[in-house]
This record gives C-alpha cells, structure tokens and sequence, in this order.
C-alpha cells in the first residue's frame, strides 16, 4: 500500500507543494501591487498604509514567516524536481522540445532564480535600508493624525529616482511577470486540471495575470523616473538630497 511517507518522497507531492506555494506567492505579490499603487495617492496614504501593516505586530511576523516559508519550499521543490527530471533523462536532448512550450516555460528555473536574488536586494534596499541608508534612516513623515511614521513614500522615490536602481528594477519585474505568465497553467495542471478548455483558461489567466504586474509595477519606476511621483516636501536631509524635492 502507498503509505503517507512514500507520498511524502513522492513527485507528485513535491508538484503540489510548488504550485500551493507558487500560488500563495502569487497572492503576495498581488497584495503587495496594491498597496505599492499607494504611491500615486501621495505620502498620506502610503505612509499610513506602511505604517498600519507594522503596527499589526505578530500578525505581520505571522505572514511573513509564512511567505518565509512558501519561498523556502518553492525554491525546494523546483531544486528537487528539476533534479529528478535530469535523473530520469541523462543523454540530454539533440534537440530541443520547444514545439508546444513558450519561452516562459523554457526559462522557468532562470527567472526563478532571477527573482530570488532581487527579492534579496530588494529586502536589504526597503525592508533593512542597506542600499541606501540616507533614505531609509533619517527620513520620518508626520501624519495628519499627528503619528510621526517612516517615510515610505520618499523612500521609494528616492530608489527610483537612481537610474541603476530604476533599470534593476526594470530587468526585475519583467523576470517577475515571465515567470508567472507560465505558472498558473502550470500549477492547475499540477493540481489535477488536465481539459484542454481549462487549461487554456487556466494560460489566458497566467498571460492576463503577468501583464498587469507588469503594468502595475513598472509603472511606479517609470511614474518617479519620469518625475511624475515627486518627493514629498519636508525638512529632511533625505528630501533635500532628492532631484524636485519642494519643486
Ligand atoms: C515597483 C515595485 C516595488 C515596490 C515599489 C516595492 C516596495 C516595497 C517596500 C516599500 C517594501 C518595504 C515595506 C516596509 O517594510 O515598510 C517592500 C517589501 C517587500 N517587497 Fe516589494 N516592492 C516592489 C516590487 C516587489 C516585487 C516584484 C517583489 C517580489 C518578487 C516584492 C517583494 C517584497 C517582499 C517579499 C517584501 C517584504 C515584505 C515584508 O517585509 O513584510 N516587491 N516592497
């Protein structure tokens, strides 16, 4: 009989906690768009938005210990799998099977990659302030309910306005959306889905998803980079080391 650790050692169940994980992070990242969206509604909403989600204390420490978590397994079952796959084929193809697969689904384990190390530069930019610590540190926004918070919103547009910063973020993004323009067929197909009509839905919401990331997203580089998003004007050295800070 199939017992419950063979199922654990399975590849069955290793697809299914890739694309479980695959699709939380997705959930993520749509969440995160939103609230990042903020940043044409100017410093107020941004602000109290960042500030609120900090203030939820062990809840915030709850969900991302699981975001943690669903990163760590994902890396985890796309390393195993793809191991396996090798496994299974050691001559490698003469050619390449590129008939029915897309650029996207070719480039899975590279994006994957990609992503993981922006999502480290990205931490260590927004979340600790080590890229630039004069923006992060030192850098307060009175709210109008008189809360003295971190000034998320000039933050990020002094990021932004860093041409280098700007174009990794670019680059990012765009690996960001390939990634997921393949993955959520992949995931249904993983979770059981296999009627062409489904799985042709199932593509169509993966390419519909991708594109609005990468709407959405790129357009907060491009709204600061074009000096669209302007800093908010206030007394700090962070502002005034900006390009229009109080213009
Ligand atoms: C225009 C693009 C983006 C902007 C402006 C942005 C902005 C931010 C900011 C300001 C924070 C820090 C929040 C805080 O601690 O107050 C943050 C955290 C984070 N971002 Fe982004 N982000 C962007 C894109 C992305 C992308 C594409 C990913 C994933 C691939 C991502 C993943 C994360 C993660 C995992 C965190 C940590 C969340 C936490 O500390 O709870 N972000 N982002």
């Amino acid at each position: 009989m199939f017992s419950l650790f063979q199922f654990l050692r399975s590849t069955v169940f290793t697809k299914i906690v890739m694309a479980v994980t695959g699709l939380m992070i997705v959930g993520f990242l749509a969440g995160h768009l939103l609230g990042n969206l903020l940043m044409f509604s100017g410093p107020e909403k941004i602000n109290a938005y960042a500030f609120g989600l900090k203030s939820l204390g062990p809840i915030l420490w709850i969900v991302r210990l699981t975001l943690i978590s669903a990163l760590g397994l994902h890396v985890w079952s796309s390393i195993k799998l793809s191991n396996r796959n090798r496994a299974a084929r050691p001559i490698a193809y003469q050619e390449k099977k590129s008939l029915k697969s897309t650029f996207a689904s070719r480039t899975m384990m590279y994006s994957g990659l990609a992503i993981l190390f922006f999502v480290i530069y990205h931490l260590l930019h927004y979340t600790f302030g080590l890229i630039q610590p004069q923006t992060y540190f030192d850098n307060s926004y009175t709210l109008k309910s008189g809360e003295v918070v971190h000034n998320v919103f000039n933050m990020v547009v002094a990021g932004f306005q860093n041409p280098f910063i700007a174009l990794s973020y670019l680059f990012a993004i765009i690996f960001v959306s390939a990634h997921i323009s393949h993955s959520v067929s992949s995931a249904s197909r993983t979770l059981g889905i296999h009627n062409p009509k489904y799985l042709a839905l199932t593509s169509r919401i993966g390419r519909a998803l991708a594109a609005i990331f990468l709407i959405g997203y790129l357009s907060i580089p491009i709204a600061v980079f074009s000096g669209i998003i302007k800093p908010a004007c206030d007394n700090t050295e962070a502002c005034a080391a900006m390009k229009d800070c109080c213009k």
